[in-house]
């Protein structure tokens, strides 16, 4: 892939940018701007090789239609103000507007198209909007990996129309992510948790091959603890899984992979309960499993501090109550503290919100803010804007 870094000669050049600023909104007004934040860098590097920029983004899934709830407003102002620059919104219709106008003041270095799924050529990967998108720019570059498991006008198509570059985010993001699936060093431990096996099973079938250790947490170990016999109460289960465990253990089994489970947990007798910490025969039928135990801890603490690399997604408990975080925060802070350097990723909204808990997020090697792609990608499929860029 071509880095837009790389390329000498910037200066004047208008830059169509795709980015990721599909931040959560409360009453117009943004309640995480994590997002925001991360891709800062990438615009600071454009206003300095002394570029036009024209940012395109979504917020929500506003389906092809106008959502005032929806509109990049917020996002403008915000970005207004960290960059310390004026930004124009580009509210009217890109079918009727002429791109040629936006620059012609020049004050204005930095535009922001309205949200590109206000338009519904842009899910269906239009060829003509394509066309009419790269008008706004000389250089189209994708610095959004989190959307680029989407097949979008604004993600693929657009790059038949432009030199087409990746961006310094993209760039961060999938070096990272092939530390932990092609230039591993080792050994590497994944630690999943979350609540469902079904949404990560072909994740695990995927690692399997390429690591030494699984560690299963969260709800979703609850399934791998029924399906060895033991009674988990009233504990977050799924239901028909048990030919998905079988999968899970039998290829772990071909692939010299080693699965681990919890030994022992932390349960209470509600959700706001104090914790009480059971081996596994000790749980009872109005017990809820909400955190893994110290021998569980124990195990993993070791198992991390023999490893090079880690990857983590997905919490270990019901970490948004003290008492069931301790699980999760011991994770974290070893991972960070370890003496021997391990390479660390960590990806999924929850396991941020631990490691903000923890006090830990900057430690890590690499936070991943997306979703769907992430998950995708360390699931082996082909990431269709990568594709296109290649
Ligand atoms: C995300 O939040 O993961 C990205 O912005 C992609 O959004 P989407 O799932 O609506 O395509």
């Amino acid at each position: 892939m071509k880095k837009i870094e790389d390329l000498e000669n910037l200066e004047q050049k208008k830059i169509l940018i795709r980015l990721d600023l599909n931040v959560p909104l409360k009453n117009n007004q943004i309640t995480d701007a994590t997002r925001i934040e991360k891709i800062l860098p990438t615009l600071n590097f454009l206003i300095k090789k002394n570029c036009n920029i024209v940012i395109i983004s979504h917020i929500g899934r506003p389906k092809g239609k106008v959502d005032k709830q929806l509109s990049m407003k917020p996002v403008c102002d915000y970005l207004s103000k960290k960059l310390d620059k004026k930004i124009r919104l580009i509210q009217e219709n890109i079918f009727d507007f002429d791109p040629k106008t936006i620059f012609v003041n020049r004050e204005t270095k930095i535009a922001i198209l309205e949200n590109i799924r206000f338009y519904e050529e842009e899910e269906k990967n239009d060829e003509k909007f394509a066309k009419i998108l790269s008008n706004f720019g000389d250089i189209f570059v994708n610095d959004a990996f989190s959307c680029s498991h989407r097949n979008h006008a604004s993600i693929t198509k657009i790059t038949n129309f432009l030199p087409s570059y990746c961006g310094l985010q993209m760039n961060a993001e999938i070096t990272a992510l092939k530390k932990i699936t092609s230039e591993i060093e080792r050994p590497i431990t994944c630690i999943i948790g979350g609540s469902k096996i079904s949404t990560k099973i072909n994740l695990i079938k995927n690692l399997i091959p390429k690591f030494e250790n699984i560690v299963i947490v969260g709800g979703m170990a609850n399934n791998i603890l029924e399906y060895k016999g033991y009674k988990i109460g009233k504990s977050i289960k799924e239901s028909n899984c048990k030919k998905t465990i079988e999968e899970i253990f039998s290829l772990a089994k071909i692939k010299n992979c080693n699965i681990f489970y919890p030994t022992d947990v932390s349960v209470g007798k509600n959700l706001n309960d104090k914790s009480q910490i059971k081996s596994l025969s000790e749980i009872e039928n109005d017990d809820l499993i909400l955190d893994i135990g110290d021998e569980t801890i124990k195990t993993i603490v070791h198992l991390i501090k023999k490893s090079k690399t880690i990857l983590w997604n997905g919490p270990a408990g019901y970490f948004e109550n003290s008492n069931f975080a301790k699980g999760s925060i011991q994770i974290a802070q070893t991972i960070v503290n370890t003496e021997n350097k391990i390479y660390s990723v960590v990806g999924g909204g929850d396991t941020i919100a631990v490691l903000n808990k923890a006090n830990t997020l900057k430690q890590f090697n690499f936070v991943s803010t997306a979703g769907g792609a992430f998950l995708e990608y360390l699931e082996g499929k082909e990431i269709p804007g990568i594709r296109a860029l290649n």
